[in-house]
């Protein structure tokens, strides 16, 4: 089962042989109060990975996530992203070094219609920096374009062009996940953490999602997939990371997870939505 050595080395969610991880997880540890969420996790995940973390609900995933972007604070452990240390980094220089994210249940900003949501996800506009607004106007107007084209694209890209004017409170929950797919590439980063992109999703959409996910690891994005559809995560990851208590319980090909005894009786009794 350790190893990797069922990997498929080709087709979606594959590693690029050679390379170090992108994104190293090691004794991560996080309680609130004396439930250990989070109790010693580690794993690696590969430049050009799709790599999927699976486990019963309430099994420390999304937490996992929480510690890894930064919106929360391990009480032990150490992550690295491109071999730097980054544990200590507050989420929004984590998300500028290339360490992006979607939520569980996404928040876009319900007022604001679909192209603002994407543009705000933005990074480095110099229109955010007053002096440089007032100093340099032509270089933020043509940057603010830039981001806008880009914005758009991106909304092309998930199949939303025809709602980017529209406040984002008018979109389906499936047309959630996809706007927060197209906010987290606004970034450009190297890994992208996907807590449940097809939760709630209707199957129409579903496909979408899976091959807009194909695209983005296709661009050169690693990707973690968190996700209770066991038909979406084999048919994109190349590898599985089965998460129970806080910590692997399991590592292995879909094929071999789905063999494990231990991993079939840790979602035993499971309702999973
Ligand atoms: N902010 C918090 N305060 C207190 N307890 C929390 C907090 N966040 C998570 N927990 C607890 O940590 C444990 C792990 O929750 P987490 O949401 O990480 O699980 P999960 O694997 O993502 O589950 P699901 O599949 O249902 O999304 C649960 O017992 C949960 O109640
Ligand atoms: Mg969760």
């Amino acid at each position: 089962m350790q190893g990797g050595t069922g990997e498929r080395k080709d087709g979606p969610g594959s590693p690029r042989a050679h390379t170090p991880p992108v994104l190293e997880v090691r004794d991560l540890a996080r309680s609130f109060g004396g439930n250990r969420a989070v109790d010693g996790m580690s794993l690696d995940l590969h430049a050009g990975e799709i790599l999927g973390l699976i486990g019963p609900n309430g099994a420390g995933k999304t937490t996992f996530f929480n510690l890894v972007a930064g919106s929360l604070a391990p009480d032990s452990g150490e992550i690295r992203l491109k071999g730097v240390p980054i544990e200590r980094q507050p989420a929004a220089r984590r998300l500028a070094m290339g360490l992006g994210r979607t939520f569980q249940i996404p928040r876009p900003f319900a007022g604001m219609s679909v192209l603002d949501n994407v543009m705000a996800a933005g990074q480095n506009q110099s229109g955010e920096n007053i002096l440089r607004n007032f100093l340099q106007p032509g270089t933020v107007r043509r940057e603010e374009r830039a981001a806008r084209e880009r914005a758009l694209a991106l909304i092309d890209f998930v199949t939303l062009s025809h709602l980017a004017d529209a406040p984002a409170r008018v979109l389906s929950g499936g047309q959630r996940k996809l706007l927060e797919l197209a906010r987290v590439m606004m970034a450009e980063p190297a890994v992208i953490l996907l807590d449940e992109p097809a939760a709630g999703v209707n199957p129409a959409l579903l496909d979408v999602i899976v091959e807009r996910i194909v695209e983005i690891n296709r661009m050169g994005v690693s990707v973690l997939l968190i996700e209770h559809n066991m038909d979406m995560i084999a048919r994109l990851c190349g590898r599985i990371v089965v998460m129970a208590a806080g910590r692997q319980l399991a590592e292995g090909t879909p094929g071999e997870i789905m063999a494990n005894r231990e991993v079939v009786e840790a979602y035993l009794g499971e309702v999973t939505p």
